[in-house]
C-alpha cells in the first residue's frame, strides 16, 4: 500500500489541488468551502488548521487557513508546496491602510511586500531581496477586479511582525516610502514561493486606517471578504 504523505502541520484526509487559497482564519477557510465550492472534502485538521478541497466552475480548488504571521504561513506554504504540489497560493486577508486616501474595504493587491520581519534572513542573500507576486496571477485579479468594475490599489505593503507598536513613528515612516498598507503574511509567503519557483499573490481588504483611524466592525469585515473572496475564486478557477 503507498503512503500518503504527511506533515507536522499537514495530514491530509482528502486530496490537495494545486491552487490553495489562505485567508488567515481557518473559519473563513470553511466559510469558502461550504459556501462557494461543490464536492467539498475536508483534508487537514491538524491544531484546527483546518483546510478543505472541492471543485469551483469545475476546477479543483483549496482553501485552508494560514494562521497570523510570517512563521505560521511560511510553513504552510513550504509544505503545500514541496511535499503536497501546490503550484499557486493566493493569500486573502486584511489589511491597515497606511495612506489616508484608501477607504474600509477597498481591496489592495500586494504587487511587493517590504517587511520588518527575519525570515528573509535564512535564505543568506548577500543583499536585500523584495518579495514579490506573480504578476501573472496580479494581472489577472485586476482584471476580474475590473470586469466588476471594482477598483483596487496595487503596490507596496508591509508585512510586519508586530501588531501592536511600542514605537511611535514607524508606520508614517514606512507610508513615506509610498507603503500602502500593513498586514503580517505576504513577504514569507512571497519568499516560499519565489524560491520553489511557483506563484503567489496577497489580497487584502483594508479593515482599519492607520492614518484616519476608521475601523469596520466584525460584521462589515466579513461582506467585504466574501466579495474579495468571489474574486480570488474566479481567478483560482480559471
Ligand atoms: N491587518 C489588518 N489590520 C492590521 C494592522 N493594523 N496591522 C497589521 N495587520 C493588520
Amino acid at each position: 500500500m503507498t503512503e500518503v504523505a504527511q506533515t507536522p502541520h499537514i495530514r491530509p484526509t482528502a486530496p490537495i489541488a494545486s491552487t490553495v487559497l489562505l485567508p488567515g482564519d481557518p473559519l473563513r477557510a470553511q466559510f469558502i468551502a461550504h459556501t462557494y465550492l461543490d464536492d467539498v472534502q475536508q483534508f487537514n485538521a491538524v491544531r484546527n488548521m483546518v483546510g478543505f478541497t472541492g471543485t469551483y466552475r469545475g476546477r479543483e480548488i483549496s482553501v485552508m487557513g494560514s494562521g497570523m504571521g510570517i512563521p505560521s504561513i511560511s510553513l504552510y506554504a513550504w509544505e503545500l508546496i514541496h511535499v503536497f504540489g501546490a503550484k499557486r497560493l493566493i493569500r486573502i486577508g486584511s489589511c491597515g491602510a497606511m495612506q489616508p486616501d484608501l477607504d474600509l474595504y477597498d481591496i489592495v493587491i500586494a504587487q511587493s511586500a517590504s517587511t520588518d520581519s527575519h525570515f528573509l534572513h535564512h535564505y543568506n542573500l548577500p543583499g536585500t531581496y523584495a518579495p514579490t507576486g506573480s504578476y501573472r496571477l496580479l494581472r489577472a485579479f485586476d482584471h476580474a477586479a475590473s470586469e466588476r468594475h471594482i477598483d483596487v490599489h496595487v503596490g507596496n505593503i508591509l508585512s510586519t511582525d508586530v501588531f501592536y507598536n511600542a514605537a511611535d513613528d514607524v508606520n508614517e515612516r514606512w507610508a513615506a516610502m509610498g507603503v500602502l498598507a500593513v498586514e503580517m503574511e505576504s513577504a514569507g509567503l512571497y519568499a516560499v514561493a519565489a524560491e520553489a519557483g511557483i506563484e503567489a499573490l496577497g489580497v487584502f481588504t483594508v479593515s482599519d486606517n492607520l492614518v484616519t483611524g476608521a475601523k469596520t466592525t466584525a460584521h462589515e469585515r466579513e461582506q467585504a471578504f466574501t466579495q474579495m473572496a468571489e474574486l480570488a475564486l474566479s481567478v483560482a478557477g480559471k
